[in-house]
């Protein structure tokens, strides 16, 4: 469905989110039909270029992050006609004037996208203020971090709320913008079959993986000051753990899903002190083998010097709340791990006592396995009997639907569905101040007990799950990790 016309100003414009997320994903809305004119891209960034040059840096990003059969030269045109740049400096508010004079006074909505540093984040929010940008149809986009704790994510919180009103503000979360991810909430509220096993009488544990293979990226500047924790935990990680735990929200628009999503957060057993060493695992990958071929260690990848950041996570947490108390939450994410591969496993309890006898093989507790990526799907793993004439043997097999397989569609990127959530003014996939800073509010407590307690990282082994003691905190309650299939 195509929105009503509206102004793009991309801040950060020549920076790696640009070209590898934003500019491909307002290109495929664009082919999809929903861009009505005059809809236009402003591109802003210290640099000093012309609308032609980064009609021409933008036509290189397309050509890279778009496959060949999707850019076809007339909707190229179209889109590169829509771009133009100014150069601005959030520091000194040089080029603001000349960004206004490219706005105009259109009453269009205005979507400034904030693809920068989140230094600038408030610096930014006060000279859009102060040239007058801000029409009743602006909207304000930050990427994560906001913040690196609870008091500084308040602080930028104050900053952009005292320019922007909270339904103007859009803090992104990817991942809630994944395919997949919005599967879970249609899983779970449009089956009648889950939703009387989704609780503690039936469910044992829940396990969230969420394992890269890549390592730094070039972003060690930014990486070794965070840390996985705040990486991935504090956002991704605790977001599809709210999806998975969070009741039926009364309706999907944005108040209602994100109060229940805060709930959960408020819910989550408090990790200190004494409890940390016991419930977490901090990794820091060594050399290994990643893809096929030889890596280096995050030490040498940093080049020289020493640090204690991790770029392995494992949390064993707790909901309490009358629906989850006692099921314990596995969580673990890493770098440079064995696969890359993102999933959810929700296993339900074993049944109470198995008639068939020990000839008739182990009967394996049922599990629900929603993969996010690759190979999204969806996997119910069940006991059958294992066909032939050969007694009653039982076989652990899954009922297994490959949305690839199922469905003959492009998978969008997570950018494209969001970014047009926020020019519709949709809230529902985005964090509400609240939430970040509630979840803010149960990683500070881990940070904490991990510096008071000198918890140092693991060494682990590039190319593979992480450090030994991530494999004891699940086993030392006699389960064990989902190997991906
Ligand atoms: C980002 C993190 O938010 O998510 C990165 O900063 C991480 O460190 C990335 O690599 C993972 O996203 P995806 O979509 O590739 O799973």
């Amino acid at each position: 469905i195509p929105v009503e016309p509206f102004d793009f100003i991309i801040f950060g414009a020549t920076g790696d989110l640009a070209e590898r997320k934003l500019l491909p994903a307002l290109f495929q809305r664009q082919v999809a039909g929903q861009f009505l004119d005059p809809s236009r891209i402003i591109g802003s960034s210290r640099t000093k270029m012309s609308d032609e040059e980064y009609r021409d840096y933008a036509k290189k990003a397309l050509q890279e992050h778009v496959s060949a059969e999707e850019l076809s030269d007339e909707a190229l045109d179209t889109f590169l006609k829509r771009l133009s740049y100014v150069a601005a400096d959030a520091t000194t508010g040089e080029g603001f004037d000349a960004l206004k004079t490219s706005i105009g006074e259109d009453d269009v909505i205005r979507v400034f996208y904030l693809a920068v540093a989140p230094s600038l984040f408030g610096l930014l929010a006060k000279q859009i203020a102060e040239h007058g940008l801000v029409n009743d149809k602006a909207r304000i986009v930050v990427e994560k971090p906001i913040g690196r704790d609870l008091a500084s994510a308040k602080q930028l919180n104050d900053t952009i709320g005292s320019v922007f009103k909270e339904r103007q503000i859009f803090r992104i979360d990817h991942y809630l913008g994944k395919e997949t991810v919005q599967n879970l909430m249609a899983l779970r509220f449009a089956n009648a079959l889950f939703e009387p096993l989704w609780n503690n009488a039936h469910i044992d544990h829940v396990q969230i993986t969420v394992a890269e293979q890549v390592g730094l990226e070039g972003r060690a500047g930014y990486y070794d000051k965070a840390g996985a924790l705040r990486d991935m935990v504090q956002n991704h990680m605790l977001q599809l753990l709210c999806l998975v735990a969070m009741e039926a929200p009364p309706t999907m628009d944005a108040d209602g899903v994100r109060d229940e999503k805060l709930k959960v957060l408020r819910s989550l057993q408090r990790i200190n002190g004494q409890t940390a060493g016991k419930l977490t695992v901090r990794g820091q990958y060594r050399a290994g083998a990643s893809a096929g071929g030889p890596v280096k260690g995050y030490l040498e990848e940093l080049e020289g010097g020493e640090s204690n950041t991790e770029t392995f996570v494992a949390i064993k947490a707790e909901i309490a709340n009358w629906r989850w108390a006692g099921v314990p939450f596995y969580l673990r994410t890493g770098k440079r791990l064995a696969s890359r591969v993102s999933e959810l496993v929700i296993e339900f309890k074993p049944i109470p006592y198995s008639i068939f006898g020990e000839h008739a093989g182990q009967v394996v507790a049922n599990q629900l396995v929603i993969r996010l990526q690759p190979d999204e799907g969806v996997k119910l793993w069940l006991m059958i009997k294992d066909p032939g004439p050969g007694g009653m043997r039982l076989k652990h097999v899954p009922l297994d639907m490959s949305f690839a397989e199922a469905f003959n569609v492009r998978n969008p990127d997570a950018y494209e569905r969001l970014i047009m959530d926020v020019v519709r003014g949709n809230q529902t996939l985005f964090m509400r101040r609240d939430e970040v800073e509630a979840a803010w509010n149960w990683i500070d407590p881990i940070l904490e007990s991990w510096a008071d307690n000198n918890q140092d990282v693991q060494g682990y082994t590039s190319g593979t799950w992480g450090p030994s003691s991530a494999i004891a905190l699940i086993e030392r309650d006699g389960r064990t990790w989902h190997e991906s299939t």
